[in-house]
C-alpha cells in the first residue's frame, strides 16, 4: 500500500507485527553461525535507484532493509572475530528502539533522561573500579578520547580556549595506542609531531621508564607536558599498559592521566583480569565503549571523568538560546557534541535486566576462549603464536606452510577466509609479520566457533599451499 504522507495511520500496527517479525528471524539466525556469507545482489536491492518519488509502504521497505541487512558483515553474529566488534545485545537493541522513538535530545534539560545518564556513568564506573565524579555518553572511542583530551589541555593550558596553542605541548601515549590518539592531537592543535610515540617493552606495554625521559627532555626543552594516554587493552594484541607505574609519573610531574580501555576496560571487572588495572582508580579520565566488549550495539561509548567540573571548563558556553537556571549546567556543556542521543538507556536496561554479574560471566568467558584458541594455535605444530599469553581476548596467529613465503600465505589466507565467509577474521601485521587477529567479545561465540576458525584456518591454508600459494 503507497503512503501518501509520514505518520504511518492504519498501517502502523501491521509494520510493528512485521518489524518484531523480522526482528525475531534475525536474532534466532544470529544463536547459531551461519554456514556462508551471502553476496550483495545489488540488482534485488536496487542499490542503483534514483530517489523514490513515492512510497512503496513501511512493510516492503523494511522487508527491503531486512535483505540488506542479511547480506552485510553483522558483527553479532558468533563467527565474527574481526577487529574489536560488538554484539548488538537484544535486550539493549530493544531500549534503543524505545530510546530513539522518545528521540530525546541529551543536549539540554530532558527530565528523567538527565537522572538515568549520570546514574549509568555512575554504574560504569562503578564496574571497572573508577571513582567517576562525571563523565559523559559519546559516539565511541574516538569522541571519548578527543574529549579526554580537550579537557587534559584546559587543564594544564587554561588560556587554550580562548588564544589556542600558544605554547608548545605534548601527549604521551605507547606507540601501539590506538590511532584516535594521534588524530585527537592533529584535531586538539598539539601536532602530530608533539604526540610522543612512547616505546613498548618486550612485553608490549608501555616502556615507562623510557616515558619519563620523554617527559624531562619536554620540560627542560619548554615543551608542556599534558597528558599521557594508557591503554587499557591495545587494538593489535589487547596489551594493557601499567597503569599504576604510568599514574606514578604522572603524578610526579603533574600530567593528566587518561586511560584509553576503549575495548579492554570491562576486563577490569573480572577477577581474573582485574589486577591488569591496577592503578585506574588513580587515573583523570578513562574511557571505555559499551558498544564494545559490554554488548550493546553502536554508538555507545562512555567517557569518565574524576571531576565534572574539568569538562565543564573545558566545554562551557554560554548561549543565549540556552538559558541556565541557577546551579544547573546543561549538559552539552560538558560534552563536545550539541545534539545528542539518549545512548546510556540501553546500557542502563541492559544491567537493570541481566545485572553487572551476567556482564562479568560473559566478559570473563570470551577471556577463557582466547585462552582455548591460543592452546589451539600451540597445538599446531604449522600455527604460531604472536604474543605469549594473550592479556584479553585477542590471539593474533599465523600459519606456517611448508614452503613459500610465510607473510604473503598469511595475507593469502586472510583475503581466502574472508571470501569463504564461514568465520569473519581481519589480517594484521604484527612486528614485520602478517597474521591474523581473532579478536573475541561476542556473548554468542561458543568454544565450538573457536574450534571451526582454526579448522578453517587450517583447510583453506592447506588448499593454498597445494595450489603453491
Ligand atoms: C583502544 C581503542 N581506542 C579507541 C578506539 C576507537 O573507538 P571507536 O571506533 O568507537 O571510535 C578503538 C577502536 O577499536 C580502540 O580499540
Amino acid at each position: 500500500m503507497a503512503t501518501s504522507g509520514l505518520a504511518l495511520g492504519t498501517e502502523r500496527n501491521e509494520a510493528l507485527d512485521h518489524g518484531l517479525e523480522l526482528l525475531r528471524a534475525a536474532w534466532t539466525e544470529f544463536d547459531a553461525a551461519r554456514l556462508m556469507q551471502p553476496a550483495v545482489e545489488r540488482d534485488t536491492l536496487r542499490v542503483d535507484e534514483p530517489l523514490p518519488q513515492r512510497g512503496e509502504g513501511v512493510v516492503a521497505a523494511l522487508d527491503a532493509a531486512s535483505q540488506v541487512l542479511d547480506q552485510s558483515l553483522a558483527q553479532t553474529r558468533p563467527r565474527f572475530f574481526a577487529y574489536v566488534g560488538s554484539s548488538g545485545l537484544e535486550s539493549a537493541v530493544l531500549a534503543d528502539a524505545m530510546a530513539h522513538s522518545y528521540d530525546v535530545n541529551m543536549a539540554g534539560e530532558s527530565g528523567a533522561a538527565d537522572a538515568v545518564e549520570k546514574q549509568a556513568l555512575r554504574w560504569v564506573g562503578e564496574f571497572v573500579g573508577f571513582p567517576a565524579g562525571g563523565g559523559a555518553f559519546t559516539s565511541g572511542g574516538m569522541v571519548s578520547n578527543l574529549t579526554a583530551l580537550m579537557a587534559a589541555r584546559t587543564h594544564a593550558l587554561p588560556r587554550s580556549r580562548d588564544e589556542g596553542m600558544t605554547v608548545p605541548a605534548a601527549l604521551y601515549a605507547s606507540s601501539e595506542s590506538h590511532s584516535s590518539v594521534e588524530r585527537a592531537a592533529e584535531i586538539l592543535g598539539f601536532g602530530k609531531r608533539h604526540l610522543r610515540s612512547v616505546p613498548i617493552d618486550g612485553s608490549r606495554r608501555m616502556n615507562v621508564a623510557e616515558l619519563r625521559l620523554m617527559i624531562e627532555a619536554d620540560l627542560s626543552a619548554g615543551i608542556v607536558p599534558v597528558a599521557v594516554v594508557a591503554t587499557g587493552g591495545t587494538t593489535l594484541t589487547g596489551t594493557v599498559d601499567p597503569i599504576g607505574a604510568i599514574a606514578d609519573v604522572c603524578e610526579e610531574f603533574g600530567v593528566w592521566l587518561h586511560v584509553d580501555g576503549a575495548y579492554g576496560l570491562p576486563a577490569a571487572a573480572t577477577a581474573s583480569k582485574a589486577h591488569l588495572f591496577a592503578g585506574l582508580d588513580r587515573a583523570n579520565s578513562v574511557s571505555v565503549d559499551a558498544h564494545k566488549w559490554m554488548f550493546v550495539p553502536k554508538a555507545c561509548g562512555v567517557l569518565l571523568v574524576r571531576e565534572q567540573v574539568e569538562l565543564f571548563e573545558a566545554f562551557q558556553h554560554d548561549a543565549s538560546y540556552l538559558v541556565e537556571h541557577e546551579n544547573y549546567r546543561h549538559p552539552v556543556d560538558g560534552t563536545l557534541e550539541y545534539s545528542r542521543p539518549f545512548r546510556s538507556l540501553k546500557l542502563w536496561t541492559a544491567f537493570r535486566a541481566h545485572g553487572a554479574d551476567a556482564f562479568r560471566v560473559a566478559v570473563e568467558r570470551d577471556i577463557e576462549l582466547a585462552v582455548e584458541l591460543a592452546e589451539l594455535v600451540r597445538a599446531r605444530p604449522n600455527m604460531e603464536l604472536l604474543v605469549e599469553s594473550p592479556d584479553l581476548s585477542i590471539v593474533p596467529f599465523r600459519r606456517i606452510p611448508s614452503r613459500g613465503d610465510i607473510d604473503a600465505h598469511n595475507h593469502r589466507l586472510g583475503e581466502l577466509i574472508q571470501a569463504d565467509g564461514r568465520v569473519f577474521v581481519a589480517s594484521a601485521v604484527l612486528d614485520g609479520k602478517a597474521c591474523l587477529r581473532p579478536c573475541i567479545v561476542n556473548f554468542r561465540t561458543s568454544s565450538d566457533d573457536v574450534r571451526a576458525l582454526i579448522d578453517i584456518a587450517e583447510e583453506l591454508g592447506r588448499d593454498l599451499e597445494e595450489r603453491g600459494q
